[in-house]
């Protein structure tokens, strides 16, 4: 979305207007609008309405955040709210859209700042603002010094979510130190029947979706790592009621774009009322103005639905293809991939490369991505990253080889990077040992072997971006999978002053972003995916400069029905690999049949990193005819809607999913029956989505459907009458599809 930036010059020359603020009402396309009398600006957008006032005392006062009202509903002006005893003072029982942290605030704070003078008390008022389109800037000040905060909302008309960053400029003399500096904060209506999802994990065991009910207090997610993390993911979703569920009820939900260490903070206040503040993590942080220079948050979006969880996902989807990803709105569809990991592990080399991508190639893969073990000395996990150059016993002619075949075979090539580590056994680290992030004197803490380089060393940077570029521009490069395989600890930048050391959190971040921005405006057809362990940087902010995500090292197709589950509730299933691996798995050496590993990922988008050498004939068929009927529906699975008709958690005996076209042509429909038990048929399925006036014929991607159900029935029976699978046993999946037959017999 574009940006308004106003900048501190511009501040200074508005703050005159504040005195007679413009009515500025909706023109034609403009969401946005400013009630001058009663001080009021509202949002209004997809069937949502935001609004906030200017109160009595300056100060941004949130309104109302809902289902959308009339136009002509008017709010009256705000005023702040009575203290609550001697105890609390109005500061902290009036909402606000961003408070700095002074005045006797109790509540979570978005700004706290330390002057250089000891003075840490921060008031920020109204100056003035300015509507542009969907964009709406609005400049605050402290009270008493030149210090600005520029509040910045963004609304996307099509799915009401709005982007919400505020710019810092230093307007005194002397530098000023920040010490907590929010996105955002997002005020729900006042309530005490909320409950708050969010997503946790580890290595291999990502997205996992917890539920509790708000109570008064503080609930922290966040990450203290350097990056997003596994551990928890920087999104959140509070349902109203005791209720809501996947189809019905309210819900208010949000993601931060971020991908370094990040904070959302869930408050239900002493008058219940309910706050959500995000932005950089106010642990270990401390971000040095000097005068004149500005600090940027990250974009955290909020957005509400009606139609409960299930529509949230479905918005946030819209979102991310159409507003986030590099190619948006019209993101490619994910190409059918085949990735050597757990086929090869370190262990690659020209001719077993090539064998494996002929075999590939024969079951209709189009895209061939080598995985590590191809560069410097690299054999295991113990040498070589850091030194990008092709390693010569296992590639004796370069890549240019293995690159020609694949093209020859019909694929683009693809290949694995991990461009922020080194390993102290490396040429990189021993010429520049001080690259690394550290404290002088101090142990360095390795992880799988390796150190993280520190990217917001601007040497660092260059090296970073010039391998790269090298690389992209002397191969035939279709795809980085890029991956971050460890977390920051000594987070130490020597090279600086120490007041200026504790910025790394932001400028490491800066600088990833601004390679792969360089690397998309150099070579825009070149994609890359994120991937650190798995799902360890899937965020707004990598998504916005990263086509796709590896949501978890976890290949087992059945845990994965829970970890894709999960994921969808943040993110698109356009942008989550899914792959075909061995069984038994690795992970648990659970044994599936290849029909059960390919529709689980089939749910994504798929790949395959399964020993080919390995495969029988009659694999090979199976798999050429999966890659084939997924062709078919890939379209609908990664841009479609999404529908989460069964869960797998909570110790579900079925998983069931279903996607549909945007134009409700198609559906697909996914089914897994986990273990069956005392014989019962598979539950009814009733599907959703479809137009309930269309007929739509079923096929059988794999599966059959009870010997009585219909070949061509209305949108309106399946999803009314429903759907008999044939399932039975254990680890057993069916899938179908629904295709419009364009004989409209039901106006
Ligand atoms: C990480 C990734 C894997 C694989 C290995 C290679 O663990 O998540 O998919 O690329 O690194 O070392």
């Amino acid at each position: 979305m574009t940006r308004l930036y106003i900048g501190l010059i511009g501040a200074i020359a508005l703050a005159g207007a504040a005195l007679q603020p413009s009515l500025s009402r909706a023109q034609s396309n403009n969401d946005i609008s400013y009630n001058a009398a009663m001080r009021i600006f509202r949002i209004d957008a997809a069937g949502t309405t935001y609004a906030f006032g200017i109160n009595n005392v300056d100060e941004l006062q949130p309104v109302y955040w809902g289902p959308q009202l009339a136009t002509n509903d008017h709010f009256p002006a705000t005023h702040e709210k009575p203290e609550a005893a001697a105890f609390d003072a109005s500061v902290t029982t009036t909402p606000n859209e961003y408070a700095g942290w002074g005045g006797g605030l109790y509540v979570e704070p978005a700004l706290k700042v330390t002057f250089p003078d000891g003075n840490r008390d921060l008031v920020l008022h109204y100056v003035s603002h300015q509507i542009h389109q969907n964009d709406l800037v609005i400049t605050t000040k402290d009270i008493e010094r030149s210090f600005y905060v520029e509040l910045h909302y963004s609304v996307d008309p099509h799915t009401g979510i709005i982007g919400r960053s505020a710019v810092i400029t230093n307007g005194t003399q002397a530098p000023v130190i920040i010490e907590q500096a929010a996105a955002a904060s997002w005020s729900l209506p006042r309530g005490d029947d909320y409950s708050l999802r969010y997503l946790t994990g580890r290595w291999a065991g990502e997205w996992g979706l917890q539920k509790q009910t708000i109570r008064p207090g503080e609930t922290v997610l966040q990450s203290k790592r350097g990056s997003t993390g596994h551990q928890n993911n920087p999104w959140f979703a509070i349902e109203r009621g005791e209720h809501a569920d996947e189809d019905t009820g309210e819900v208010w939900f949000g993601a931060l774009a971020w991908s370094g260490s990040w904070r959302i903070t869930v408050e239900q206040d002493q008058l219940q009322q309910i706050r959500v503040t995000g932005g950089f993590n106010p642990f270990d942080f401390g971000y040095k103005l000097l005068p004149g220079q500005h600090l940027e948050t990250p974009v955290f979006y909020g957005g509400f639905s009606k139609d409960g969880i299930g529509g949230a996902s479905r918005l946030l989807h819209r979102f991310e293809l159409t507003k986030i990803v590099p190619n948006a709105p019209n993101p490619r569809p994910r190409p059918v991939i085949y990735n050597s990991w757990e086929a090869t592990g370190f262990n690659v080399d020209e001719p077993g490369q090539e064998a494996l991508a002929e075999k590939a190639a024969s079951i209709g893969v189009e895209r061939f991505i080598m995985d590590d073990g191809w560069f410097g000395q690299r054999k295991d996990d113990h040498a070589g990253l850091g030194d990008w150059y092709v390693n010569q016993q296992k590639f004796p002619h370069g890549l240019k080889p293995l690159i020609d075949k694949v093209h020859a075979l019909g694929m683009d090539f693809g290949l694995w990077v991990e461009p922020e580590m080194v390993n102290p056994n490396s040429d990189l680290y021993r010429k520049h040992p001080d690259w690394v992030l550290n404290f002088t004197g101090r142990p360095r803490t390795e992880q799988r072997n390796q150190l993280v380089l520190n990217l917001a060393r601007t040497d660092v940077r260059e090296y970073v971006y010039g391998f790269l570029d090298n690389l992209l521009s002397h191969n035939q490069i279709a795809f980085l999978k890029w991956d971050y395989n460890r977390n920051w600890s000594e987070p130490g930048w020597p090279a600086v002053a120490p007041d200026e050391q504790k910025a790394v959190y932001v400028k490491y971040v800066r600088n990833l972003y601004s390679i792969l921005q360089e690397l998309h405006t150099k070579y825009p057809n070149v994609e890359i995916e994120s991937c650190s362990g798995g799902g360890g940087r899937v965020d707004l902010g990598i998504l916005g400069l990263t086509d796709e995500v590896w949501p978890s090292d976890n290949t087992d197709p059945f845990d994965r029905l829970r970890i894709q589950d999960g994921f969808t509730y943040a993110y698109s299933p356009g942008v989550m690999m899914a792959w075909v691996t061995d069984s038994p798995n690795w992970v648990n050496h659970r044994t599936t049949s290849l029909t059960y590993r390919f529709l689980s990922s089939m749910q994504g988008s798929l790949g395959v990193g399964a020993n080919l050498n390995q495969w029988t004939s009659t694999d090979f068929a199976t798999a050429k005819a999966m890659v084939e009927a997924y062709k078919r529906v890939r379209e609908t699975v990664q841009h479609g809607s999404l529908y989460r008709l069964v869960s797998p958690r909570d110790g579900s005996e079925v998983s069931v999913t279903e996607s549909v076209s945007l134009n409700r042509q198609q559906g697909v429909l996914f089914a897994f029956l986990h273990s069956s038990q005392m014989g019962y048929p598979f539950p009814r399925v009733y599907l959703r989505g479809l137009d309930p006036g269309k007929d739509y014929r079923i096929s059988s991607i794999s599966g059959s459907v009870a010997s009585d159900s219909p070949e061509v029935a209305s949108g309106s029976y399946w999803m009314n009458h429903g759907l008999d699978i044939d399932l039975r046993g254990d680890f057993q999946a069916a899938a179908f599809r629904f295709d419009e037959t364009n004989t409209n017999t039901h106006p």
